[in-house]
């Protein structure tokens, strides 16, 4: 089993990647937590809710599982104030340690209550699809969706431990296990050429859910904790992790969100990186392989929306500072551009007319 670290202001987040890293719930540990509640979706808690609990030390005075109505329309205010209320109701106090099981939005869920509970309680993230293993299980933060948008309320929170255990990963869905790949991608094309080609060789076995190997994992959580530590709020640096996401966000709101995230990630990817071929150097090989990249993962053909269409749903964007369009470029694998920004300033046009090169050029 590999274990990393991620020392930042709010502490320490050992993390622990690797078939058998759940059995750790049942190591003793320093911390002294007394209760334990388990959030996840409906879903999850019924595939894994049992298996999860039953490792948590009998030493625990209780050990509660709760659940919510899977879905972003459930990652709301709403649902966090009932799994509060529950937790109250039972009486749960400081000493309790929250165990988030499952994927992005079970965990951006257990993370925001454990943030707020009692002014902060403990944290343990157990990610369960590949989007939560590879990204957003580690980083700390949290939140929950409004009618006005994505994430828009949440707090920064940080797990003092995530388990990273990938026997998880063969029950999940083909169009989920896609979301975890185009993030594996994009962590490759920011920060690692050599997780790149080890994708390009393993694309064949990548096809379909399995229990991957702790290498990609190992990599992609080391990326993202390197990019977390450095910034933890998100000043700057962080948004080296938008790269695909200021297209692929349009993407997908124009779509009323029926593009699943990670084919608009890699729709967004193969705009931004031609983007970056014309503004910023990039190789267009790297262009190429990305190209390349998708049908050998078996994804479907890409979404082609147009200027027009996406236009109107680029303002909303987080990394749009003032009337700005800040977009995360790579200068080559490994070296995003704007340095400690972690991004470019990019016009309307220049963005129009990579989208236009990248819609031809895709056919
Ligand atoms: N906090 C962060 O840093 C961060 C980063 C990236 C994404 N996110 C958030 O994550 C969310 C997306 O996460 P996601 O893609 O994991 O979606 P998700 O949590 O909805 O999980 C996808 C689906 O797969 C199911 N599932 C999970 N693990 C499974 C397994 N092993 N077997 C079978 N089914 C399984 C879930 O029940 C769900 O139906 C978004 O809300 C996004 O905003 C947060
Ligand atoms: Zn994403």
């Amino acid at each position: 089993m590999d274990r990393l670290e991620l020392i930042t202001d709010r502490g320490r987040c050992e993390i622990i990647v690797g078939a058998g890293a759940l059995q750790v719930l049942a190591e003793p540990s320093t911390d002294s937590f007394e209760e334990a509640a388990l959030i996840g979706d409906a879903n999850v808690i019924k595939l894994f809710g049992e298996r999860v609990s039953a490792l948590l030390p009998t030493r625990m005075r209780r050990v509660r599982v709760l659940c919510f109505e899977g879905g972003e329309d459930n990652k709301s205010r709403h649902t966090k104030q009932e799994l509060e209320d529950q937790l109250l109701f039972d009486g749960f106090g400081r000493r309790t340690c929250i165990v988030g099981v499952g994927g992005g939005i079970s965990l951006d869920m257990a993370g925001f209550v454990a943030a707020t509970y009692m002014r902060g309680i403990g944290l343990i993230n157990v990610p369960t699809s590949l989007l939560a293993q590879v990204d957003a299980a580690v980083g700390g933060k949290t939140g929950v969706n409004t009618p006005l948008g994505k994430n828009l309320i949440g707090a920064f929170h940080q797990p003092q431990k995530v388990l990273v255990d990938p026997t998880f990963l063969v029950t999940l869905p083909e169009s989920e296990w896609r979301n975890g790949l185009a993030e594996m991608i994009k962590h490759a094309i920011i920060a690692d050429a050599r997780l790149l080609s080890w994708i390009e060789e393993h694309a064949v076995r990548l096809r379909h859910p399995c229990a991957i190997e702790p290498y990609p994992l190992l990599r992609c959580l080391e990326i993202k904790a390197k990019v977390v530590a450095a910034d933890e709020r998100e000043t700057g640096a962080r948004s080296v992790l938008n790269f695909g996401h200021t297209v692929g966000h349009a993407i997908e709101r124009a779509s009323g969100y029926n593009v699943p995230h990670g084919l608009a990630v890699a729709a967004g990817m193969m705009t931004e990186a031609t983007l970056a071929v014309r503004k910023c150097g990039l190789n267009p090989e790297v262009l190429r392989r990305l190209r390349g990249l998708w049908p050998a993962l078996g994804f479907p053909a890409l979404p082609a929306f147009g200027f027009d269409q996406i236009a109107p749903h680029l303002s909303m964007d987080k990394k749009r500072r003032s009337a700005e369009l800040r977009v995360a470029l790579p200068l080559r694998i490994g070296e995003m551009a704007g340095g400690a920004e972690g991004s470019v300033a990019v016009s309307l046009e220049e963005l129009r007319d990579a989208l236009e090169q990248d819609l031809r050029e895709r056919g």
